[in-house]
């Protein structure tokens, strides 16, 4: 059997981990697998790399991935679906294996009910957002890459006695603020699942500043709300094949102005895609090579329009059609542990 594997949406540190499980433990049922460049553009267009033992040699801890990414999406290109297809039959690809965000595994849920693509889909993100799984591998990177970040800002924010904000990734949840916020002990930490009022975040820091503290670290979720704007920022109004709008700015707005009400100097750190590159961490290693073997096991066994989750420390085999629930939101019982340490 060919089996085919693509990877959507942004990078996230893991991938190149399920890659290679998924030749390792395909080549033992006598599978033979081919990587498509760019995701879903790599089906419409025909760019396929066989991927055997000795291809996938050394990738485990490199991030990025080897098969390339990109958020191209075939219900927006002219006859994308029907070239897909095509695509695959013509290559003879009889399973597919899809590795991506809910845009990645919402595309092969449709191609799944429409055409009945053979389609298995690996859920991926650093923003932990997919429903139906507890983790998604990059996230546990991310939140490392950000605690890191948070604990050498302090050394500045407390030399110059300053508030230093630190934005970071998550489109429209809260993950990776929360989780990096709460282990790096932010002295605030703003998510889109709670709207804020500036006042309440200027008190909490005069607050703070009264019982002696000349410093703080905020940490921001890029999607957060300020309910005095009521709607996130953007970099611009422009959409993506998926209708995403680019965030991020919201840092610098709430640096300017707590600036103007609490009167203390206030820098800006947007970590951007450093929360993406590089090395993978143990976890999301073993949590993408468990995902991979799974996603190999259930091509093997014909079993599509299936996705791969993790809940407790199990791997669990869910319909693809449970992408559709939504994005998952942060647990807010866990936002008001951390805002016992505010201020
Ligand atoms: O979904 C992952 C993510 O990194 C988000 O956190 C962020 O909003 C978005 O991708 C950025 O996308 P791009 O790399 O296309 O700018």
């Amino acid at each position: 059997m060919k089996v085919g594997i693509l990877t959507g949406g942004g990078d996230a540190p893991g991938l190149n981990a399920v890659i290679r499980a998924v030749v390792r433990r395909s080549v033992k049922y006598g599978n033979e697998v081919v990587g498509i460049r760019h995701g879903w553009d790599g089906l419409i267009n025909g760019t396929y790399v066989p991927l055997n033992l000795n291809a996938v040699s050394g990738i485990l801890p490199r991030g990025g991935t080897i098969i390339g990414t990109s958020r191209v999406n075939p219900y927006k290109v002219k006859d994308g679906v029907k070239k897909v297809k095509e695509s695959m039959d013509t290559n003879g690809i009889e399973a597919l294996i899809a590795v991506g965000g809910e845009d990645t595994l919402g595309i092969a849920h449709s191609l799944y009910k429409e055409i009945s693509l053979p389609v298995i889909g690996v859920p991926k993100t650093i923003d932990n957002d997919i429903p139906c799984t507890d983790y998604t591998f990059g996230f546990d990177t991310a939140v490392n890459i950000a605690t890191d970040a948070i604990d050498r800002l302090h050394t500045t924010a407390e030399a110059h006695d300053r508030i230093i904000v630190v934005e970071v990734m998550g489109r429209h949840t809260g993950w990776i603020a929360l989780h990096s916020g709460l282990a790096g002990g932010a002295d605030c930490i703003l998510v889109p699942e709670r709207p804020f009022r500036m006042e309440d975040v200027a008190e909490l820091i005069n607050r703070r500043h009264n019982r002696g503290k000349s410093f703080s670290i905020i940490v921001v979720a890029e999607g957060a709300i300020p309910q005095e704007l009521g709607t996130e920022i953007k970099v611009s109004e422009e959409v993506d094949a998926f209708g995403h709008v680019r965030l991020g700015g919201i840092g610098y707005y709430i640096a300017k102005r707590l600036e103007e009400m609490t009167g203390y100097e206030t820098r800006t750190v947007v970590l951007g895609h450093l929360q993406r590159g590089g090395t993978p961490t143990a976890f999301d290693r073993v949590l993408a090579t468990r995902f991979g073997v799974a996603a190999a096991d259930l091509a093997f066994q014909k079993n599509f329009g299936k996705m791969v989750v993790l809940r407790g420390n199990k791997i669990y085999t869910e319909s693809l059609e449970r992408i559709t629930e939504g994005i998952k939101k942060i647990d807010l019982e866990l936002y008001d542990i951390a805002s016992i340490f505010f201020g």
